[in-house]
């Protein structure tokens, strides 16, 4: 959570950060700021979006070319002016940026209010930067130096800037579990959360490393690590368009990245499925494709959306490898003393690469010798360097919050790696394999296809944009797109949804039918249609207005439902990755009638690097 990025260079700093700060609002937008030196280390700083921030400063030119600024997702603090990133320091000489948490800030606290410092806002991140400057004035020694030896003091997490009053010529940036790059220009630098806010700049990038530090002068830059040991950089190129970071003519990026979905499943698919002549090769997953294969046991580890297509994923091992599968939310996985032997699979399923409670599972299940393989959309993020092997989705950069072509471009690649090891297996027999394969190189046509009835869906999210409560069913493949739908309806449209399998309903939900109550089913032709006819039949017999998601062709279920939006036949394998999008565009016009932000929903963040 949280964004930060700083410049370091010949041009004015400020409308460089204030571009940086839009491309990483996803990562957090309740306040903002920005430091610049201006004859002394000043800072702006507004709770809201980056356009408060803008406001802010309004005209004022400044000349400065060194800054850097933040755009916060609270944790400690309330989101208001004060709390507001950046922070000085007590007697201002300092000022800092933070992305993390610092977990043990209430016992430095304390050590320094007995010192004598005193604090003006409720964060962890100005007893941080304080706390610098006591060990600077202590030791007498540089600010380097100060950086280093307080963060050996520090527990938690943190992607952190500084700037120096006594230095205008010099940053310091340092990163442990939250992600950092530094971007190596043309006689200037630049330090952000990730790569999007550098590459119309540049796109030589360092990742730092967790406990890395970079010092940043105006000709140079060096890294060292806490133990204070010179490290040799490694510069990477960055392969990111611009044009991915841009609307492209739509109104909002959901709606660009639900419409992306036919290219962006078609480029997860490159170089990869070869339907014509039944190939299948997943250059990420080879030196352990054999060890896959031969698992006792899977564990799914991911948060969120990336979470429910784990779900899917679980169906289709046990169906197809017939290998016994657990899905874990990361969060609980981490502290509950799992039981974990050598050898063991963990998949890591996450878009961002990002997800703390993600990154802790993998650590943990790597400590106990389990192999990691990643499923991750953001190339070089933290993720996808301490996974063992892995595929990336090549989805492009998500940016809506509400994650939509992610979910379906996960769904293909843990398909793709569900048939490879089916076929190394020999659970699957040569001719299945090719269907499915086939099957999934038709899939773009396929969501094309729903992405017509978009009109149509816009209708029927007027009929209830006003609804307090939504139910989604589903059964079999379809169960995980209720829970996907149910979550795309209530983060950005703030409207209350729950997601069940449809046989479960008669267990409690069942008791909230009425006849204001909409249910959305995801009622394709599937094996266990006659089922969900059935369950559709319960709800209609407590009067409950029924939107289904039907296969196109079907008579009886539009006999019985009071809406349906049809999508084309698909194996039930591969459904959800058709009968999602749908529930995609019913949570986005409904979000919109309700005049929500979509792309920017209240509270949420793109990217959770805190636990
Ligand atoms: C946040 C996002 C979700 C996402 C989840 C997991 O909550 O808003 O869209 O599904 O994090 O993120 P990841 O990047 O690990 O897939």
């Amino acid at each position: 959570m949280c964004g930060i990025v700083a410049y370091l260079g010949n041009k004015p700093a400020a409308p460089i950060i204030i571009n940086g700060l839009k491309r990483l609002e996803y990562r957090g937008y309740d306040s903002t700021g920005i430091s610049i030196f201006e004859n002394s280390l000043q800072v702006y700083k507004k709770a809201g979006k980056v356009v408060e921030l803008d406001n802010l400063i309004g005209s004022k030119e400044f000349t400065s070319t060194i800054g850097m600024g933040h755009t916060r997702w609270a944790t400690h603090g309330e989101p208001n002016d004060t709390n507001a990133h950046p922070h000085y320091s007590f007697n201002q000489s300092l000022s800092i940026i933070h992305n993390g948490i610092i977990e043990n800030y209430n016992i430095l606290k304390k050590e320094l209010l007995n010192k004598g410092y005193e604090f003006s806002t409720d964060t962890d991140t100005e007893v941080l930067i304080t706390f610098i400057e006591y060990i600077k004035s202590e030791a007498n020694c540089s600010l380097e130096e100060a950086v280093r030896q307080a963060l050996t003091s520090i527990d938690g997490a943190y992607a952190i800037v500084i700037m120096n009053t006594n230095n205008p010529d010099q940053l310091i940036a340092a990163r442990k579990g939250s992600p950092m790059v530094l971007g190596v220009g043309d006689g200037e630098y630049f330090v952000a959360s990730d790569a999007t806010p550098l590459i119309e700049h540049t796109n030589e990038v360092v990742y730092l490393k967790d406990q890395e530090i970079a010092v940043i002068d105006r000709d140079k830059f060096r890294i060292i690590n806490i133990e204070d040991e010179e490290q040799t950089p490694v510069i990477q190129q960055v392969e990111l368009e611009l044009d991915a970071l841009e609307k492209g003519g739509y109104d909002h990026f959901m709606l660009k990245e639900i419409f992306e979905q036919p290219n962006s499943i078609a480029d997860s698919m490159r170089g990869r499925v070869d339907a014509a002549n039944g190939n299948l090769t997943l250059g990420g997953i080879r030196e352990y494709s054999k060890a896959l294969a031969n698992s006792k046991r899977i564990i799914i580890v991911a948060c969120g959306t990336s979470w429910h297509s784990g779900l899917v994923a679980e169906y289709m091992f046990e169906e197809y490898c017939r290998i016994p599968v657990e899905v874990e939310y990361a969060s609980e996985f981490r502290y509950r003393n799992p039981v974990i032997n050598e050898g063991d699979i963990v998949i890591a399923i996450s878009q961002s690469g990002e997800t703390a409670d993600t990154m802790a599972a993998i650590e943990l299940a790597k400590s106990k010798g389990a192999i990691i393989l990643g499923v991750v959309n953001v190339v070089g993020s933290s993720i996808s360097r301490v996974t063992h092997e892995g595929a990336y989705l090549h989805t492009g950069p998500e940016i809506g919050v509400a994650s939509t072509k992610a979910f379906t471009g996960q769904l293909s690649v843990l398909i793709q790696i569900v048939l490879n090891v089916a076929r190394i297996k020999g659970t699957i027999t040569e001719s299945k394999f090719k269907e499915l394969l086939t099957e999934l190189s038709t899939i773009p046509v396929k969501i094309k296809e729903v992405l017509e009835s978009n009109a149509q869906i816009e209708y029927i999210s007027d009929l209830f944009k006003d609804a307090h409560n939504f139910l989604y069913l589903g059964r079999g493949y379809n169960f995980p797109v209720a829970l996907e739908g149910a979550l795309k309806l209530k983060e950005i449209s703030y409207i209350h949804a729950e997601g069940y399998p449809a046989a479960e309903m008669k267990h409690g939900p069942i008791a909230l039918i009425d006849e204001k109550m909409p249910v959305v089913f995801i009622a394709t032709k599937d094996s266990s249609y006659e089922k969900v006819v059935s369950n559709i039949q319960e709800v209609k017999a407590r009067k409950g207005v029924v939107i289904a998601i039907v296969t196109k062709g079907d008579q009886l279920i539009p006999a019985m439902a009071d809406h349906v939006i049809e999508v084309p036949e698909c194996h039930e394998a591969l459904m959800p990755l058709v009968s999602v999008i749908p529930l995609q565009l019913l949570s986005y016009h409904i979000a919109i009638m309700r005049g929500c932000n979509v792309d920017q929903p209240r509270n949420l963040a793109k990217s959770v690097t805190v636990e």
